[in-house]
Parts: structure tokens; sequence; C-alpha cells
């Protein structure tokens, strides 16, 4: 393999260990069924339906994975096939840990020396569209060493001084909401930016919930592109709602 393809070789770590507290009781959030695949599965399926990403690292719940390899055996996954138009894709499960920053680190271990760029995707994102993942790759491809897609905000944001529960809280302050971004994933990075994070950037309790956060603490430019109404993360009873309407949607619309 020449030095330039080395470089630019994509994989995409998926963590997946969380619980789903948000959600409710039941089984961890990343094996719930959306239209009954299970969201997990939704989320593999859209980081390798893009041709520029080689391999997929899931980041199972500690006790999970598995049941994880099981279902990634059970389930049709793009690039598995010999011969099949999106290439070939690898598969790779490691059990993930306490917190997000964890579970991401954990996958960053299982990487290859020949990967150069990496996308971190939350299994919690399971139907955003190929054309944000692959903006998010050709933008660190072009040499962007960190880049989040993110939306505009619907709402106002306010910043408060936390109260007990139920108590009304002082605000602090209004930032403007034309700067503001609401960040979703993939996030894409340089291998040695994001590697160089995790192996520095330590975060106190439950961890970094954001991987281009840690690149920022680095001092690293951090970039944004445009990103998708659909890359929504599902977290709590009602997004189970939203996401089964827009899969009804996609097979209405083309048949799939
Ligand atoms: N995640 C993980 N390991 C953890 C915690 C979270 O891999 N220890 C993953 C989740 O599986 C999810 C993504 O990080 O795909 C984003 O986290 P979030 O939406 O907060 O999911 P949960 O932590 O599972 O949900 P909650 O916070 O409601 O418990
Ligand atoms: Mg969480």
């Amino acid at each position: 393999m020449s030095d330039e393809s080395r470089q630019y070789r994509t994989a995409a770590v998926i963590p997946a260990a969380g619980r789903g507290v948000r959600l409710g009781p039941g089984a961890p959030k990343a094996l719930r069924a959306l239209n009954g695949t299970p969201m997990l599965i939704h989320a593999v399926r859209a980081m390798a339906a893009s041709r520029a990403v080689s391999l997929v690292v899931v980041v199972a719940p500690p006790e999970g994975a598995p049941e994880v390899k099981r279902l990634l055996d059970a389930y049709e996954l793009p690039g598995r096939t010999p011969g099949s138009s999106l290439g070939s894709t690898d598969y790779l499960v490691v059990p993930g840990g306490d917190t997000r920053q964890e579970s991401v680190r954990l996958g960053l271990d299982a990487l290859p020396e020949d990967i150069g760029v990496v996308l971190v995707h939350d299994a919690a994102r399971p139907l955003v569209p190929v054309e944000t993942v692959d903006a998010v790759i050709e933008a660190v491809r072009d040499g962007a060493p960190a880049v989040v897609p993110a939306l505009p905000l619907a709402d106002t944001v306010k910043e408060v001084e936390p109260a007990a529960k139920g108590e009304p809280e002082p605000v602090v302050a209004t930032p403007e909401r034309a700067r503001l971004r609401a960040v979703q994933t993939p996030q894409g990075f340089e291998r040695d930016t994001l590697l160089r994070a995790h192996e520095t950037v330590a975060l106190a309790g439950e961890g970094a919930t954001d991987d281009a956060g840690m690149v920022e603490r680095l001092g690293a430019p951090v970039v944004v592109v445009p990103g998708h109404e659909e890359a929504f993360k599902v977290t709590r009873p009602l997004d189970l709602v939203l996401a089964e309407a827009v899969l009804a949607r996609r097979r209405a619309n083309d048949g799939f």
C-alpha cells in the first residue's frame, strides 16, 4: 500500500456500550429495535454505506460483545459479500467501558496501524445519511485534523446556575443563538490527533461526551461542516417514535 492510501485509509469506531438510562428500562440502547432491526445495525450500515470506510469497530456493552458479534453475523452488512459494489469492509467488536470516553479509547486501541482517518459515531445516531458521513471524511482528507457535523439551534439557549430538581434556576447568560451549533456524529479525525487527545486529555466524572472537545483542549483546530436533521441522537422515548417515522418515510420514498 502506498503511503498516500495508508494516510487516507478510514475506520469508523461506533461507541455502543451505553445503557440508555434516559430511554428508560429495557435492553442496552444500541440493541433496541427500530422497525425490527437493532439500532446498532442501522448505525453500522450507515458507516459501511460510505465507500471510503474500510473498517467498522463496534464498541459493545461490557458483557455484550458475544451478542453483538452474533448480531453482526445475522444481519446483511455492506461490503461483506465478496464482489460488493461498495468494496470490502471489515468488522470488529470490542467490549466497552464505564464512560463514552473510555469506550471510544477501547475502540481506538483496536485500530490497525494502516488507518489514517478515524470517524467516531454514536450507535445512538442510527439514521445519519451517507452524504453526511462522506462530507466529514472528505474534510479530514482535505487536511482538517478534526471535523464535526453540526446544525444551527432551533431553541434559544440559557446558561443557568443549576439548582435542586424542580427549583427555579437563576439565568447567568444568553449566548447569541446565531453563533451556536448543536454537534452530531460522525466526527472525523486525523488518527494521530485523536489518539493524542485520548492519551493526554483526562476529564473527570463522566468523561468527555464529545471527542472534538478533547481535540480542542489540545489546541488543535476543529471545524464544523453541515450536519443533517436525520443524524439526531436517540436519547428519550419520543426519539424512538421520530426514528421509526423517518424509516417509514424512507421506505415509502424509495420502496426500500
Ligand atoms: N456509550 C458508550 N459507552 C458508555 C456510555 C455511552 O459506548 N459507557 C455510547 C452510547 O452507547 C451511545 C453514545 O455513547 O451510542 C452516546 O451516548 P448516549 O446517547 O449518552 O447513550 P447512553 O449513555 O447509552 O444513554 P444515557 O446517557 O441516557 O444512559
Ligand atoms: Mg450517556
